[in-house]
């Protein structure tokens, strides 16, 4: 750590509180940008309609019906296949400057394969993208947001290596070449831990693979050199004439010291650097590759354990440099905080991901809640953790790509507005006091959504979707007003100082 980056953390410990503060009256900065996300499966329905493939995530719910809440799944979802011109409007109501939406691959590509397209799900989203950019709304494609074709993932799915790198980067291409001349905001893969460990350590997510600190290690591997290779075909194919900008979405929680001991400190950072560095670190990290944290620890326990190598698949050094470098902006996903406490390290046994850490962690009891289990509602935590993403990589520019609150779906959504408000305070903050650049913010989520393993018993939308009526009526509910406002204003609060 250079001298200046230790005096900055430590200005930084002392002055950001951990508690409660007055949301402030200033503006945000005036090419500050705003916008909503959503991703396919979350949203689209139309799961075999016109020529669609099977993702793992149709396969998945199918399957395993019992995984999900009230046994639901994605099959009509919001019926934005049909609907996407309602979506439209929506933006359109709130002054949304961008809308972040993904593309189903297997829409596209019903195999995964890039030499047999789908014409009418080109046409959707040519639909949809053409829909937004009459209305003056930005469209920010992300790529995978956790559908994968079944036919990739019945051939081993993202720990296949040298397969998926091939697949991803053929999709990647294709998507560029029918959408780049409208899309200058791309982000390769969104939230890859939770399809890495969700999905192929714990095996809860599709495809439900329970190999822990194993195939979800390999898993990462895939999505790095992928978001890589998608990057630099962008950069030499398609830059020159489109001039957009590639990045991935990581996603984080704040992750607060239990205490100020030395060691509580280092299991926290700890934490962040595997939680979050596993995969930012390659990308963002002016050294790029893992964290050394990872490197060592990994190493060290998988010998312990009797591994030939690390369960921690090793990049060559050509390979850290291909990689490193590869965004054009920050794209994180954030919502919420947890405590650290130092721990001896767990026993040898198992091999996981956990173990790997060998910390303690909890949420706060004292946190408001959400309709989420791991959601607590921590504004100050986000406030910290720009601070730290700015000191660890170098001040990049940063695009908050997703950042929300869950409860029923109630129209009167006093706890939503109070989550926007103050986490925006402490994001204003953060750029006004601490020099940190955000330049945007996207509101997770533009509607209530299939929200994975909860089905739809947790909300996040800005409009409420009646999910018992087919016509899936959108209805704009109190945030949706007060995130119009803020738009329009730029200000948080009733008056703000000019
Ligand atoms: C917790 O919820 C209450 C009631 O909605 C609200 O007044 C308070 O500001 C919330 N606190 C935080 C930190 O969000
Ligand atoms: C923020 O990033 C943008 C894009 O790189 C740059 O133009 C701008 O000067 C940066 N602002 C600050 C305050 O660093």
């Amino acid at each position: 750590m250079k001298l200046k980056n230790i005096l900055l953390s430590f200005l930084v410990q002392v002055t950001l509180s951990t508690t409660f503060s007055e949301p402030i009256n200033k503006k945000f900065p005036k090419n500050f940008i705003w916008g909503t996300a959503t991703a396919s499966y979350q949203v689209e329905g139309g799961w075999q309609d016109d020529g669609k493939g099977e993702s793992n995530w149709d396969h998945f719910t199918h399957t395993y019906p019992d995984h999900i809440a009230n046994g639901d799944n994605g099959d009509i979802a919001c019926d934005s296949y049909h609907k996407y011109l309602e979506d439209v409007e929506l933006l359109k109501d709130l002054g949304a400057n961008f809308y972040r939406f993904s593309l189903s691959w297997s829409r596209i590509l019903p195999t995964g394969n890039a030499d047999e397209v789908n014409q009418a799900g080109v046409d959707y989203y040519k639909n949809l993208i053409s829909a937004l950019k009459s209305n003056g709304i930005e469209p920010f494609v992300t790529l995978f947001h956790w559908d994968l074709p079944q036919a990739l993932e019945d051939q081993g799915g993202w720990p296949n290596t040298d397969l998926l790198v091939e697949k991803f980067a053929d999709y990647a291409r294709l998507a560029f070449s029918l959408f780049g001349d409208d899309v200058k905001n791309w982000m390769t893969f969104n939230e890859a831990k939770q399809t890495c460990q969700l999905g192929y350590g714990y095996g809860v997510f599709a495809p439900g693979v329970n190999s822990d600190g194993i195939d979800s290690y390999k898993c990462a591997h895939t999505v790095l050199k992928s978001h890589a290779r998608a990057y630099h075909i962008y950069d030499e194919e398609f830059r020159p004439t489109q001039n957009g900008r590639v990045s991935m979405v990581v996603d984080t929680d704040w992750f607060e010291p239990a205490s100020d001991s030395d060691q509580d400190k280092e299991a926290a950072e700890r934490k962040i650097q595997f939680n979050f560095g596993w995969y930012a670190n390659a990308i963002y990290h002016p050294d790029g590759n893992y964290p050394q944290v990872m490197i060592d620890r990994i190493a060290e326990r998988s010998q312990r354990e009797g591994f030939e190598q690390s369960r921690l698949p090793a990049f060559t050094p050509e390979e850290v440099n291909y990689i490193k470098g590869t965004y054009d902006f920050f794209a994180l996903n954030t919502y919420t905080t947890t405590m650290v406490q130092w721990s001896d390290d767990w026993e040898i046994g198992t091999p996981g991901y956990d173990a790997d850490i060998s910390v303690t962690t909890w949420q706060d009891s004292s946190w408001n809640s959400s309709a989420s289990g791991w959601l607590k509602v921590v504004p100050w935590g986000t406030r910290k953790l720009l601070n730290w993403i700015d000191q660890t990589y170098n001040h990049p520019e940063i695009v908050i790509t997703e950042n929300g609150f869950s409860d029923h779906g109630e129209l009167e959504d006093g706890g939503r507005v109070n989550y926007y408000l103050e986490y925006l305070s402490n994001i204003l903050q953060a750029i006004l006091d601490d020099g940190v650049n955000v330049t945007g913010y996207t509101a997770w989520s533009l509607m209530d959504n299939f929200e994975w393993l909860s089905g739809y018993t947790e909300k996040f939308g800005l409009h409420q979707v009646d999910f018992g009526n087919p016509d899936r009526p959108r209805t704009a509910k109190s945030s949706a007003e007060y995130y119009k406002k803020v738009i329009s204003t730029r200000c948080l609060v009733d008056v703000c100082e000019d």
